[in-house]
């Protein structure tokens, strides 16, 4: 059956990126299922690093078809920065490759905008959103005053559509917010040019999905966030607006689970989140900066998208185990081993204890989670520098029982190991 897809089980930067790149490489489509420019994704291609926000990461091979989902909403302005840097590094990116769907809503400047108020006015409850726009445009989505991108294939009457959303928009911004009006005539003329470019990219992804599984074709599903972030699943309300998760891949690009036959959940050796809410594990002193790096490396856990620090901590199997039962992993994806080389002794979450009792599950309730407690498992750690291992064998002792000890907890196997950023930095089981 033709399709896999990838999903985040943490809180995002998994290196999903990555492994997407990886896995491409059998895919003949890839698709973009749900977020927006709130994701970095980071591939290394011959020692060339890519960040990639909007644009799917098999957009790097040359005889893929990239899809961008109805699941998505796309600023405009960022996709076409995005697809410049892209051409000049040699990438074609010509509308016989990149597809966006025409039910893909947009980011508008104003939604912009009013991620920033709103995230001021939440004070000390603020979430760390990525101040994208993203939260106010999947409102819109669900208020049924979204504009989409299927707009776009009229310019003219899109600009003028554009400019009467500004306009009402302006009135929340200047007289709920007390912020100065957005330049309705100036956004307007340049949404038009974005219009006439990206015009001819617009598609029914559905048709295109479904189609071409029709014909055997394999598809690859790219997740963007992960299964904390997500808006039903994840820590509420410290989460994103969209699904991450496996059921916003079916939702997000108009096809069924009768073609799905992989879903991988990508795990990270250890832990990271951006932005505030609860985290169990979270290492606050030298240990979590040690797994942070100085930001002197790229792979390094400061933002992709944001450049923000990321909170650092250990692997907690029980958001592990949560995701692989929102998700129904089939397999994972474990990236970073190499990250934690040095460290004498590895410690992994497989419980909580919460008020006096021991949770083997993740409370859905982000109240009771930040009062969670982390029951943790020591294990050995190894002090060899393992990028250069290609095979499970080349791993010391050490590093195969964490794998080992990681399936068990989960009880989901690994199908690959990433033990640098690196395409060829990849252990296949
Ligand atoms: P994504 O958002 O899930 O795609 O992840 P990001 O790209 O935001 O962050 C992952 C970072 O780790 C990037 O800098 C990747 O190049 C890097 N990376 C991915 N896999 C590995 C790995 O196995 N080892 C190391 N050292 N870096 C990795
Ligand atoms: P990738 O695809 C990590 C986080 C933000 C914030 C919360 C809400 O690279 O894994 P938003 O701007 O979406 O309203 O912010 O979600 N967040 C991410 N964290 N990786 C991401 O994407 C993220 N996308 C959003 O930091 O906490
Ligand atoms: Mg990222």
């Amino acid at each position: 059956m033709p399709a896999t897809i990838v999903v985040g089980s943490q809180w995002g930067d998994e290196g999903k990126g990555k492994v997407i790149d990886w896995l491409a490489e059998d895919a003949d489509l890839v698709a973009r299922y749900a977020g927006g420019d709130n994701a970095g994704h980071t591939v290394t291609v011959a020692g060339e690093r890519y960040a990639l926000h909007l644009v799917p990461s098999g957009i790097l091979y040359r005889d893929k078809l990239c899809l961008m989902g109805g699941g998505m909403v796309i600023n405009p302005a960022s996709l076409l920065k995005e697809m410049r840097d892209l051409e000049a590094h040699g990438v074609d990116i010509s509308s016989a490759r990149l597809k966006i769907s025409s039910s893909a809503h947009l980011i508008l400047p104003y939604h912009i905008a009013l991620d920033g108020v709103q995230e001021s006015g939440r004070g000390a409850d603020a979430i760390g959103t990525t101040k994208r726009g993203i939260g106010p445009a999947y409102a819109d989505k669900s208020a049924r005053v979204g504009i989409r991108a299927g707009a776009m294939r009229d310019p003219e009457e899109f600009s003028e559509k554009v400019y009467r959303a500004v306009e009402q928009k302006n009135r929340i911004l200047t007289q709920l917010y007390g912020q100065p009006a957005l330049e309705a005539k100036v956004i307007a003329a340049e949404f038009h040019d974005y219009a006439r470019t990206l015009a001819p990219y617009i598609a029914d992804v559905s048709l295109i999905v479904n189609q071409a599984m029709e014909a055997d074709k394999r598809l690859l599903c790219e997740g963007a966030q992960g299964t904390l972030l997500d808006l039903d699943h994840g820590t509420y309300p410290f989460v994103t607006s969209s699904a991450p998760t496996v059921g916003g891949a079916l939702a997000g690009l108009g096809f069924g689970p009768r073609y799905v036959d992989r879903v991988v959940g990508l795990v990270k050796a250890y832990t990271t989140r951006v932005g505030a809410g609860p985290f169990v594990t979270e290492l606050l002193g030298e240990e979590g900066d040690r797994l942070r790096g100085t930001g002197a490396d790229p792979w390094d856990e400061f933002g992709t998208t944001t450049g923000r620090p990321r909170r650092c901590g250990w692997l907690d199997a029980v958001v592990i185990r949560y995701a692989a039962r929102v998700n129904g992993f089939t397999h994972l994806a474990l990236t970073k081993l190499d990250i934690l080389s040095s460290f004498d002794v590895l410690k992994i979450a497989v419980a909580y204890e919460y008020q006096g009792e021991r949770l083997e599950h993740l409370p859905p309730d982000s109240e009771i989670l930040a009062a969670c407690q982390p029951i943790f498992e020591e294990m050995p750690g190894w002090s060899e520098d393992i990028r250069g291992a290609s095979t499970l064998e080349d791993l010391p002792l050490a590093a195969r029982q964490y794998v080992k000890r990681i399936e068990e907890l989960v009880g989901v196997p690994i199908m690959v190991i990433g033990v640098g950023p690196g395409r060829e930095q990849t252990i296949i089981r």
